[in-house]
């Protein structure tokens, strides 16, 4: 009994983690296209529930199921998904608003009027995304309204008889209207064939720039990927994906799956298995490499329900698990893409703590890094004296790994080792289990200064206490002329004696080397200490000053200069 228990106990932990926990360590979901009506089947469900974040009704939401007739909503399919998700912890994607196909336009629109017809898709759009609203967060608002060569394919929709718009007119008219029935779903326009630099991939930017140029709600693109094993070039499908996100939006894969030919039982080649891992982990790989490519989402999960065969004649085996729920290489492939693509950071995620302000660094800075692709999904404080790993995670500066003060995913805060100090460029690279990122090339200034903020903002109050009393400068605890005040700040550089990294100060003050003057309310102010702040980690800034007479009430501006180099604008402090 008990050696049983053992075995079952290695298979599991042969088996690996699931998908779905190892997407959570890069901030995307991982997505299926289901069918309730399987629910009841246990693997189905089992499967499900432990490798996916993320389901998407594949017909159950189409306007044709869920709306068929003028009055009437069929709810329960839909409500089914939605509850099953909910029960297991995932997050729901709503499929689709507005499509051509018979799923997507019921025979009760043939013959409306082009006002009945605009009247009827807003009412279709307001309910059904009324009644999922803070369920469903991110809805394919509008499924493949371009044709292949770029130009609005005709539709019901579009022109047969249409809405009453030109143009992508009926596009932007789904999006205002789902946006007006849900302001916080995230809005997605969703297509095949577009997923590489193509004609139709073109057009849909020009419409996507266009939208974003005038505040034309939407907020990401849905990349289909129904793929053979002659996929298109990763090389442009990346092109693809980064033109989009540089927009500003995300990307979403939502139906991918590579078709395999097979045998009259279903049975694809050992070699078609390899061939097809290979285009999925490539695929997830892909989209870790930009923080805006947030899901990857195959359409079905299973080849026992999958629309393929039905579709594509001697065709199937085109999803990550076969027919009795087993992994197939194309699964473990997309587990291994998550575990081994190197996060991603850029120099904008890269900003002082204080002010976050970027661009540069200075020795002994706190600072952010923001929307690295990989990393611990909760958040990680130290015990004590701040450590340089935190939840498997190091952020080095020429290979110096910097004092942490937390990790979580997509964000970690350290301190700029002060052995930067006298190099003019220092290259950071982020790690998490052993795998190091992109290098990237970052600038060294002597300081950079930011003045901490009460609620952390980098802008309004700033965090400044009364030197004699140590209470918080507020509305109701204002300072006044003469009044001696502790500004906290970071980005001050070097100090004398030379702090050691991550070294909490104590009592000893070690002043910056650097010049340091203060302006309140647009006076210079009498600075009578800068550098070290007594119990806070090195790097972290106390600066002392008094308040000019004569200076003006209300909230004051405060700017710290170093070296010449000013901390950011729109810090205040209250005089009375
Ligand atoms: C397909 C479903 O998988 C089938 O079950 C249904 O009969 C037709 O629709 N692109 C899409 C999906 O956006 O909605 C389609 O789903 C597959 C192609």
């Amino acid at each position: 009994m008990k050696r049983a228990l053992l075995l079952l106990f290695f298979g599991a932990a042969l088996h690996g983690q699931a998908l779905r926990d190892l997407a959570a360590q890069r901030g995307i979901w991982v997505g299926a296209a289901v069918n309730p009506s399987h629910f009841g089947e246990a693997p189905y469900a089992d499967t499900l529930a432990r490798e996916f974040s993320q389901v998407e009704p594949e017909n159950a939401m189409k306007f044709a199921a869920i709306h068929p007739g003028p009055t009437t909503y069929a709810w329960d399919a839909a409500d089914a998904v939605v509850n099953f998700a909910q029960a297991h912890n995932m997050a729901i994607r709503g499929h689709t608003l507005m499509w051509h196909q018979a799923s997507g336009a019921p025979p009760w629109l043939t013959g409306l009027s082009s006002t009945d017809l605009a009247k009827a898709l807003q009412d279709h759009i307001s309910t059904v995304v009324g009644r999922y609203a803070g369920k469903v967060y991110a809805w394919d608002v509008v499924n493949e309204a371009f044709n292949d060569n770029g130009t609005i394919r005709s539709t019901i929709w579009s022109d047969s008889p249409g809405m009453g718009f030109t143009g992508t007119g009926h596009i932007e008219a789904a999006l205002r209207w789902a946006r007006a029935a849900d302001p916080q779903a995230l809005l997605f326009y969703n297509d095949y064939s577009a997923e590489w630099i193509n004609s139709k991939s073109d057009a849909i930017y020009k419409m996507a720039q266009d939208f974003k140029a005038r505040g034309v709600p939407l907020d990401g693109i849905g990349m289909q990927m129904h793929f053979t094993l002659n996929s298109p070039a990763i090389a442009s499908i990346e092109a693809n994906m980064k033109r989009f996100t540089d927009l500003g939006l995300q990307v979403q894969i939502t139906e991918l799956d590579v078709r395999l030919p097979v045998d009259s039982t279903g049975v694809a080649t050992a070699d078609a298995l390899a061939a097809q891992a290979k285009i999925y982990g490539d695929i997830v790989a892909t989209c870790l490499k930009f923080p805006k490519c947030t899901a990857v989402q195959t359409w079905g999960f299973t080849d026992r329900y999958s629309w393929v065969p039905s579709s594509y004649a001697g065709m199937g085996a085109a999803l990550p698990f076969d027919g009795a729920y087993t992994a197939k290489p194309a699964r473990d492939a997309m587990a291994s893409a998550m575990q081994t693509a190197p996060a991603v950071i850029s120099a904008a995620g890269l900003v002082n703590a204080a002010s976050y302000a970027g661009g540069a660094v200075a020795p002994g800075e706190i600072v952010v890094l923001f929307n690295a692709t990989y990393g611990p999904p909760a958040l990680q404080l130290p015990t004590g004296t701040p450590a340089t790993k935190l939840g498997a995670v190091r952020l080095l500066f020429d290979g110096v790994a910097a004092p942490l003060l937390y990790s979580k995913l997509g964000q970690v805060g350290a301190v700029v080792p002060f052995s930067v100090a006298g190099k003019t460029s220092t290259s950071v690279q982020y790690e998490y289990q052993g795998v190091g990122s992109n290098v990237l090339p970052v600038a060294v200034q002597t300081s950079l200064p930011g003045v901490f903020t009460l609620d952390a903002s980098g802008a309004g109050a700033g965090a400044i206490l009364n030197a004699s009393t140590f209470g918080v400068i507020s509305k109701d605890n204002p300072a006044k002329g003469a009044d001696w005040l502790a500004i906290f700040a970071t980005g001050l550089g070097a100090t004398s004696p030379a702090s050691a990294d991550g070294q909490i100060y104590g009592s000893t003050l070690m002043p910056a080397v650097a010049n340091v003057s203060v302006m309140i309310g647009n006076m210079n102010c009498r600075v009578l200490y800068a550098g070290s702040a007594p119990g806070l980690v090195a790097g972290a800034a106390q600066i002392n000053v008094e308040v000019p007479v004569g200076v003006a009430s209300g909230d004051q501006p405060v700017v710290v200069t170093v070296d010449g180099v000013a901390s950011q604008p729109g810090v205040v402090v209250r005089i009375r």
